[in-house]
């Protein structure tokens, strides 16, 4: 027997229905899947307004969203709308976000190995900051700004030494790493150096991005660290601490809050004398578990003694994170929201690997049945930004869900989308 799903993984706005359905922002589940058919990504806007305004005060001398978490033109203008600036890491993010309406000066570009034609589009479009990540990027800033390319306001990467405690894959502050400069072997150093006596860069600070879901508050107070006492010896006026904060996926899972992140970097700062604004780039934290993803079972088979494999119409082309990084999440019927869970179960998606597994021990009550609707709750980060093609399944929809109100924010594709590319 397995306790129902915790409140606190599901987003701010969620009720249940007497009748046990679960809805969110007033909507009940089952008639979002009536209306917009599953797998369908639901978003609570005002949840992930209260996260971008926690943000916001966590850091006030400026915060961008990290739009590799989920990016489309709803979420990029909700976050610039909350006063954030967009973290983008690729043309295609920077254009999604300038598409928007987001002013490309409220954009900073990340990368490790920027493109000239990236970093081409970042000077003619004005885009705010870049983040230097290789002297191979200097050389070709400069090449740029020769052939007539503005000068550009520009951080400098830094890699800190500091283990993030988190799935390898998704660790980028340790020495080992093809991000940033080292800090240890003088790199970081020579990088800013090099980078303060070109006309090209208009060095404004330097940045460091330990991983992604980090829990260890230890981390964050190293690197922040390292980034202090760098950033006074060079006196630049900006020090970004980068994303990573973790957020919990299972119902035993309990994390800090992004104000209490913002007050552990806060009195490092305080506490080395740092006179640089410090900025940072949450992304998890801010749509993580603002999201919940919508599915439909379509057959259950019961293994007697092995396992009962519960199958729905998703899977890893919207959240490969289970087969990439052993993810864990929870599941639960969306008509029973509140009820414990006995049954033991995997829930697995229709493609054609035995990988394709969305949550792997979950648990629902013993009258699931072919046709209920399941949820997964905490897909707002990752999921449909990292989501695919795979098998040719069509990708989801996302509907944002506000005061009872729902709004389709991506369409769900069609069959003729994939296509779209295909020159036959
Ligand atoms: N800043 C930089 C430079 C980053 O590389 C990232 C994430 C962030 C900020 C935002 O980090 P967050 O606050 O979201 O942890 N696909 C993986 C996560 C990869 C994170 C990549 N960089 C996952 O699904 O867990």
């Amino acid at each position: 027997m397995v306790a129902k799903i915790s409140s606190s993984l599901l987003p701010d706005n969620t009720t249940i229905h007497e009748d046990g359905m679960v809805a969110f922002a007033g909507i009940r589940a089952d008639d979002l899947a009536k209306e917009y058919g599953t797998p369908l990504f639901v978003y609570d806007e005002a949840h992930i307004r209260q996260r971008c305004r926690e943000a916001v005060q966590a850091f006030p001398d400026g915060v961008s969203y990290a739009t590799k978490a989920f990016l489309c033109k709803a979420m990029a203008r909700l976050a610039y709308e909350e006063g954030m600036g967009l973290d983008v890491a690729t043309i295609g993010e920077a254009f999604v976000a300038i598409e928007a309406g987001v002013p490309a000066a409220k954009l900073t570009m990340h990368g490790n190995n920027k493109s000239y034609e990236e970093l081409q589009y970042a000077m003619e479009n004005g885009i705010g900051k870049i983040v230097i990540d290789s002297f191979d990027e200097i050389a070709k800033i400069e090449q740029l700004f020769s052939n007539g390319g503005s000068p550009i306001q520009a951080l400098i990467r830094i890699t800190p030494g500091v283990e993030a405690h988190t799935h390898e894959y998704i660790s980028t502050g340790e020495e080992d790493s093809k991000f940033g400069f080292t800090v240890s072997t003088g790199l970081a150093e020579k990088a800013i150096d090099k980078a303060s006596n070109l006309k090209a860069i208009e060095l404004i600070g330097i940045h460091a991005h330990i991983g992604s879901q980090v829990f260890t508050q230890e981390s964050f107070r190293k690197s922040t660290e390292t980034l202090a006492d760098l950033s006074n010896s060079f006196s630049l006026p900006e020090l970004s601490v980068g994303g990573g904060l973790g957020v919990p996926y299972l119902n035993n899972e309990t994390s800090i809050s992004i104000s209490e992140w913002g007050a552990i970097v806060g009195k490092v700062c305080e506490d080395r004398g740092v006179t640089a604004r410090v900025t940072a780039e949450p992304g998890r934290s801010i749509v993580g578990s603002a999201a919940v993803t919508l599915y439909t079972v379509g057959t259950i088979k019961k293994l007697d003694g092995i396992r009962t494999y519960v199958a729905v119409d998703g899977g890893m082309h919207d959240n490969p994170r289970p087969a990439l990084y052993g993810s864990g999440y929870e599941t639960f019927l969306a008509r029973s929201a509140a009820s414990a869970r006995q049954m033991p179960v995997t829930l697995v998606g229709k493609h054609c690997e035995s990988g394709d597994v969305l949550v792997r021990d979950g648990a629902v009550p013993e009258d699931i049945t072919v046709g209920d609707l399941l949820a997964t709750p905490v897909t707002g980060a990752y999921g449909q930004s990292m989501g695919s093609n795979y098998n040719k399944v069509l990708r989801p929809a996302v509907v944002f869900v506000n005061s009872g109100q729902a709004e389709l924010v991506v369409r769900r594709e069609e069959l003729t989308d994939l296509l779209n590319t295909d020159m036959g």
